[in-house]
């Protein structure tokens, strides 16, 4: 590519924002409710493929990565209501224009719309062109304390946001800066947040002369990642439970054989962190024979697998929750004390979690007595 990816990338969406470029739409049907009050202006420039909207939640803190027009933001906006809050963050100066100028007419007032490179969520060009307006660098010194302001003011703070949502755009950022991409997301999620991001993803690795092809990256095509790598690459930046919630059958481009398709991934924060016994096991109920979370436990059907409390949450919430019988000790184990070996797979014996005391006795002859002459009751 004779232009760096990022300059083709904000050439290109400088114009689609201001004209419809139709050649970068994808189809995506959204929720008719949600699009009654986003202006016309916004919903002609839609260059999405898919719709991370609608996973949010009522009063989540929802991040935009590269939230063009505003559409993502404006559906947000009302998902999550008043007690909820939407930033959305573009590079591209014409499309928060057109963003910020369609705002008002929403009559949203959970939105802000900030200039920002996704791949580095820390970097604050607005509040750093306001410091030196007002402190301008001359020596050393102004350079360290211009430093010092800009490190306490990034554009996003580590663990801020409930949701980070991005709806076709990680996939036209710069192969050299994807990973901190992935970790940039990770870093402003909240321990227990998550990213919903629909994307555009290949079958077939993109071969480097469609790589260099400037129009190609632009257009949401040759900077996608292969669909394996791109849920890799969660899993390298810290998710788990990664999982696909939404897969097109028919691919949106085909080129030289290799098919560009709409993917929405879903992946969570939080598995980071000490593990302490707490007697607790898991059941997993099947089909498969086994399963394999992100910390590599695999996990027989039928078994009581014994887990550390931090799992047993983990397991208890989405999107582990349904596929698991949940095993409680007896006595609560309330105090974190003795550490839990989590590189182990390890069967819980039912004395562990009972006590080795345990001796219930339990008169199955009675239940088992049939009654006035009726077939008997279990
Ligand atoms: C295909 S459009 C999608 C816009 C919007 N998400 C939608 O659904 O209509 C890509 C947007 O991502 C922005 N973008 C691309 N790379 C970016 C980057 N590295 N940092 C911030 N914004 C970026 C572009 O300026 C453009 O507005």
């Amino acid at each position: 590519m004779s232009m760096h990816p990022e300059s083709a990338v904000k050439d290109r969406y400088s114009e689609a924002a201001q004209s419809l470029q139709s050649e970068l739409c994808c189809p995506v049907s959204y929720n008719p409710a949600y699009l009654k009050i986003i202006p016309d202006e916004v919903l002609e420039r839609d260059y999405g493929c898919g719709d991370p909207s609608a996973h949010l939640r009522e009063g989540e803190t929802v991040l935009d990565l590269g939230s063009g027009g505003g559409k993502i933001c404006f559906i947000a906006g009302q998902v999550v209501g008043p007690t909820g809050r939407v930033i959305g963050v573009d590079m591209n100066p014409e499309m928060l224009a057109l963003a910020r100028a369609a705002l008002p007419k929403t009559g949203l007032d959970n939105i802000e719309f900030l200039e920002g490179r996704i791949q580095d969520l820390r970097s604050n060009p607005a509040e750093t062109a306001r410091y030196l307006a007002q402190h301008p660098v001359k020596t050393a010194q102004d350079a360290l304390a211009l430093q010092r302001h800009l490190d306490a003011h990034p554009l996003v703070a580590d663990d801020s946001v409930d949701t980070v949502v991005s709806n076709c755009v990680l996939n036209l950022v710069a192969g050299e800066h994807k990973s901190a991409l992935f970790r940039e997301m990770f870093r402003v999620i909240r321990r227990g947040g998550r990213a919903v991001i629909s994307d555009i993803v290949c079958d077939e690795a993109v071969p480097q002369h469609l790589r260099e092809n400037p129009e190609l990256w632009s257009g949401c095509v040759s900077g996608a990642l292969r669909e394996d790598a791109f849920l890799r690459a969660f899993t390298d930046a810290g998710f788990y439970g990664v999982r696909i919630l939404k897969r097109d059958d028919e691919p949106w481009r085909t080129v030289e054989g290799i098919e560009f398709r709409s993917l929405t991934v879903e992946a969570f924060k939080g598995k980071e962190g000490p593990c302490w016994e707490g007697l607790q096991a898991v059941v997993y109920r099947g089909p498969f024979a086994a399963v394999i979370d992100d910390d590599g436990h695999c996990i027989p059907r039928g078994v009581r697998y014994a887990v550390c409390k931090k799992t047993f949450g983990l397991y208890g919430r989405e999107p582990y929750r349904d596929q698991f019988f949940f095993v409680e000790p007896l006595h609560p184990v309330e105090h974190d004390e003795t550490p839990f070996d989590c590189k182990q797979d390890a069967i819980r014996d039912p004395r562990a979690t009972k006590g080795a005391d345990y001796d219930v006795t339990t008169d199955a002859a009675v239940c088992c007595e049939p009654t006035d002459g009726d077939a008997p009751c279990c």
